[in-house]
């Protein structure tokens, strides 16, 4: 072992103390009852319920202060996530410093409209407070361990028994060529716990809060082209592996971010959605927008090409029926992260239509896509209900 700088030693020694395992452990705090459900007879959660499933948004914080955008995230959604409140950098900005109060404020939302959460996200690349990295980088795998263990208790503790989903690991596998033979992405986490730290925090996911899915939540592995036919293949036969080493895995989650600039593929989808269900986890539809940039700049142009990829991802989707949720990220046009996103911000500036919503809450063609999808979707309600609570 290295010797110990100071600043490591504090790092290090800091770790013992920087997130107070043990009091959120004592108990989760309450975070009010929950009230009858929100959401209207003609809403989106309402047609998806129908058929078993459930219809969700991931919501700011700071947004449910906007009266509009609460009466509309409380009437259409029965789910709802934290866009960034449950993460890391939010929850232990500094050792020592957590910080549960946006998440808080979010699940006591949720709970007063009879609204499910998800959790996202325990572990992930990104996200991390700065002073994370640096601390992995100088651990031991069981210093490194230790502090998995602590930050999961923490916010898996904090949230015990209020979360229906955990995104346990998000966005594991490498983009790009992939430089290791399993594909993996090279993290602060793989690199101070190997490959196995993917096992370990499904594991500690299960003793901290057993209520909730454990969800491996993964991108790019919806669309058709070579690169994420491959990412298909990577995960199923991860999964199928940690299946058989007994590791809890419940669920996984495409977030579908998905791009106008790759086909869809409805029959590679169906398949591999297919061969997920087989393997008996349940499937989530995470983080479900569309970027617009390969269609023209005029609007009703747009709508057409968004809404009809929207159609032949749903249709697929609604008919497997291992898929229980669909969570689009934010549910109107003007929050959509896309804009912000190098990669992803059309070329030629304009706002992305990329959500149910437009700019005054109103019902986009989007909307009805969603909406018809959900009320043509064979009824698998029973195997739902039975897979969701596994
Ligand atoms: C995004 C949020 O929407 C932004 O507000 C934030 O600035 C960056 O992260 N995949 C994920 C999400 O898993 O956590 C990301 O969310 C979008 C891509």
């Amino acid at each position: 072992m290295r010797s110990a700088s100071p600043t490591r030693r504090a790092l290090l020694a800091g770790a013992a103390s920087l997130i107070g395992a043990p009091r959120a452990l004592a108990g989760a705090p309450a975070f009010g009852p929950v009230g009858p459900p929100s959401w209207v007879p003609d809403s989106l959660q309402a047609a998806a319920a129908r058929a078993g499933l459930t219809y969700g948004a991931e919501v700011p914080h700071y947004r449910l202060a906007l009266a509009p955008y609460r009466r509309a995230v409380a009437r259409e959604c029965g789910m709802l996530v934290c866009g960034t409140a449950m993460k890391m950098v939010e929850v232990l900005p500094r050792p020592g410093g957590e910080d549960f109060g946006a998440g808080d404020e979010t699940l006591r939302f949720a709970r007063a409209n009879g609204q499910r959460m998800r959790g996202h996200t325990l572990i992930w690349h990104d996200a991390l407070p700065d002073w994370v990295s640096p601390l992995l980088a100088r651990s031991s795998a069981a210093q490194a361990e230790d502090f998995m263990r602590r930050w999961i208790g923490a916010a898996a503790g904090h949230w015990r028994g209020c979360i229906e989903a955990w995104d346990v690991v998000n966005e594991v596998l490498a983009i790009g060529e992939p430089r290791r033979p399993d594909g993996l992405r090279e993290t602060p986490w793989l690199r101070a716990l190997g490959p196995d730290y993917i096992d370990l925090a499904f594991r500690i996911l299960r003793e901290v809060d057993p209520g909730a899915a454990g969800t491996w939540n993964e991108d790019a592995v919806e669309q058709d082209v070579p690169w994420m036919e491959a990412r298909r293949t990577l995960v199923l036969r991860r999964i199928e592996g940690m299946l058989a080493r007994g590791v809890p895995i419940r669920r996984f989650g495409l977030q579908s971010h998905l791009t106008s600039t790759i086909p869809i593929d409805q029959g590679r989808l169906r398949r591999f959605l297919a061969e997920l269900g087989q393997l008996g986890i349940g499937i989530e539809i995470t983080e479900l927008d569309f970027d617009d940039r390969a269609f023209p700049a005029d609007i009703a142009a747009r709508d057409r090409g968004v809404t009809d990829m929207a159609r032949r991802f749903l249709d697929v989707v609604c008919a497997e029926p291992a898929v229980l949720n669909v969570v689009t990220w934010d549910i109107w046009d003007p929050d959509t992260w896309l804009n912000d996103h190098p990669n992803r911000k059309r070329p030629d500036g304009l706002p992305q239509r990329a959500l149910p919503l437009d700019a005054e809450f109103r019902r986009k063609s989007l909307w009805h896509a969603f909406r018809d999808a959900f009320r043509h979707a064979p009824d698998h309600k029973a195997r739902r209900d039975r897979l969701r609570r596994a």
